[in-house]
């Protein structure tokens, strides 16, 4: 695979590859303060929800760093100015939050400490934030194997792979995974609109790992479902919901649909820490409404009349019902979700 990495800290700096460049330029940018990484995430120089969570670690250890302060009051007023930011800049992946209440958690609790150990602290969690990152994601692909038959063909939506996180991917990572044990696969990548994931990242991702793929527009899969054998729809998520209902990329509950009349197994992928307990529905994740530049223009071309009304939401809810398994670090969850999470998380 070509060397490349979605984001490491390299000499107290965090250094990301410029998503919005792939595939036509492979570019790393530097972030030197917890600003520069909320710009990043917010303008999707890094995306993808478990690269977001680590992201956000790294920058409140930024923030740790090149704190001047001499109180521990004080260090954590400016604490939660850097998380305030961070968790201003996209709302809809629960790891963003899950990662920045970790780091203030231990730093509430931090008893009879120095500031420079708290410091210290911050910064040592968010590197575990990002080992987790890469151990969750073997666990994932370990777990996935069972559902990926030899000669599969499969559907795949949005970018989950390594760009999307710090390690191999999350349904990406399954599919890698299977590659390398040399199973034989084809992969259908869903173009993604409109910010093609797909056709820019997952593609780009695919050819590095030489795993045969073929870029569809999102709305041919049903018709390939109907014309071909898919053995399989894998899919990302964002944050799921306690009931087992998920929040991923804008035309994943499509393809769920399409799935679901065409009785193909629909697998979504995610690290544990994509469970949010706090919310009972997936019709309370909050979702991500963005530019309508997005849609209205590609690249610098404008392709709407002017002045179009233009809804953009950037993530969808897949209800559990049409999701044959969620593959986790921990396990699989299967129906009823609310009990079988539950089983999981508690091991
Ligand atoms: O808007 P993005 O590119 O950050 O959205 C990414 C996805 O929806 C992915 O499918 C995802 O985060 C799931 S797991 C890597």
């Amino acid at each position: 695979m070509g060397d490349y990495f979605s984001m490491r800290w390299i000499n107290n700096r965090v250094r990301m590859l410029d998503q919005r460049l792939l595939p036509h330029k492979v570019e790393y940018r530097n972030c030197d303060t917890c600003s520069d990484v909320a710009y990043a995430i917010r303008e999707m120089i890094i995306r993808g929800a478990p690269a977001i969570g680590v992201a956000a670690g790294f920058g409140l250890a930024l923030t740790a760093l090149h704190s001047q302060v001499t109180q521990i009051h004080e260090f954590i007023s400016e604490l939660k100015a850097s998380a305030d930011e961070l968790r201003r800049s996209r709302p809809t992946a629960v790891n963003l939050y899950e990662s920045i209440q970790r780091i203030e958690s231990i730093v509430l609790t931090a008893d009879n400490m120095t500031l420079d150990q708290i410091k210290s602290m911050v910064i040592e969690e968010a590197h575990k934030i990002a080992e987790e990152d890469v151990r969750t994601n073997l666990q994932m692909a370990q777990n996935g194997q069972q559902f990926i038959p030899d000669k599969a063909n499969i559907i795949h939506h949005c970018n989950t792979g390594a760009l999307a996180t710090t390690g191999i991917g999350t349904a990406l990572g399954v599919i890698r995974m299977a590659h390398e044990n040399g199973k034989k696969l084809h992969v259908y990548v869903d173009e993604t609109r409109p910010r093609l994931q797909g056709a820019r990242l997952t593609s780009w991702e695919l050819k590095q790992l030489g795993i045969p793929h073929t870029v569809i527009v999102d709305g041919a899969s049903g018709y390939m479902m109907s014309k071909m054998r898919i053995d399989a729809c894998f899919v990302g998520c964002d944050r799921i919901a306690a009931n087992g209902d998920v929040a991923n990329k804008i035309g994943t509950y499509n393809l769920a649909l399409a799935a679901w009349a065409h009785e193909v197994p629909f697998y979504s992928v995610g690290p544990t820490t994509s469970i949010d307990f706090n919310i009972a529905y997936g019709n309370d994740i909050p979702i991500e409404e963005r530019s309508p530049n997005e849609i209205t223009h590609i690249g610098q071309m404008q392709i709407t009349p002017d002045e179009v009304e233009v809804a953009n939401p950037a993530f969808d809810i897949t209800p559990s019902k049409y999701i044959t398994a969620i593959i986790t670090d921990k396990g699989v969850a299967t129906e009823p979700y609310d009990q079988s999470i539950i089983q999981l998380m508690n091991g």
